[in-house]
């Protein structure tokens, strides 16, 4: 089954709202109508609301980079679902290694996050994926097994019908460090068979983006692999230009 590729650029916690529409500008003028990936931005919450006027009906789409496990409520410091899709937002990241390693945050309230973005319409980009010790230690798969586990115990297999995964090995974030060709295509296709063991028409139309140092040169590489479907974006995606050329690769 033919995927479209997706090319998602997480901006994490950086910019100003100038150079935030400034750089929703850039993409805006430089993506091409027929460009064959899907493309996003998710820009930080407080930016969302002027990144949604920028995108209206334009082929970009937007996203936020945590969603809420709650609707409403006594939850301070949390965006919940419904405020993000009254602002147009299409997509939410959730399980974020940075999220996992610097906030704590457990699978279990990593799956309730993406339970939210599903039931209120919005695309959760779950993110998983090893750290270099977990790697070295040969646990790559068990660790997988552990993140995407909690999220199919909780919402079932069949949930991502509408959701994205991304592979993100936490040595190749911000580091410079890309995984091998190689070692990307062997951990895609070991997400894809877990889900295609419950779901094999699921796990067929799944795209599954690698994330983790992903640049120009070397996005084309990793996007032709079978069973990538595209990139979660970080530095890279700060930079129209480089951005553009990444999701043109895809
Ligand atoms: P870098 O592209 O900066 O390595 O970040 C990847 C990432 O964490 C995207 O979510």
């Amino acid at each position: 089954m033919a995927r479209r590729p997706l090319v998602v650029g997480n901006w994490k916690m950086n910019g100003t709202r100038a150079s935030a529409k400034a750089l929703l500008a850039d993409i805006l003028a430089g993506l091409p109508t027929d460009a064959r990936a899907e493309v996003g931005v998710c820009p930080p919450a407080v930016f969302i609301p002027e990144a949604a006027e920028a995108l209206a009906g334009k082929p970009v789409l937007l996203g936020a980079q945590n969603v809420a496990d709650q609707d409403e409520g006594a939850y301070t410091g949390e965006v919940s679902a419904p405020m993000l899709r009254e602002f147009g937002c299409a997509l939410a990241i959730v399980g974020h290694s940075e999220r996992r390693l610097i906030y704590g945050e457990s699978d279990k309230l990593i799956a309730a996050r993406y339970g939210k973005a599903i039931a209120h319409g919005i695309t959760p980009i779950l993110c998983v994926g090893e750290t270099l010790e977990q790697r070295e230690q040969g646990s790559t798969f068990a660790v997988i097994d552990q993140q995407l586990g909690a999220v199919l115990e909780a919402c079932g297999a069949a949930s991502l019908r509408k959701a994205v995964i991304a592979y993100e090995p936490v040595w190749a974030i911000g580091t410079g460090r890309t995984a091998t060709p190689e070692q990307a295509q062997e951990v895609h296709a070991y997400i894809r068979r877990q889900i295609a063991e419950r779901e094999p028409e699921v796990a067929a139309s799944l795209r599954i983006l690698y994330g983790g140092s992903v640049k120009p040169d070397n996005a084309g590489a990793l996007f032709g692999l079978p069973d990538v479907d595209g990139g979660l974006i970080g530095g890279a995606s700060l930079d129209a230009k480089s951005f553009l050329s990444i999701s043109l690769a895809a």
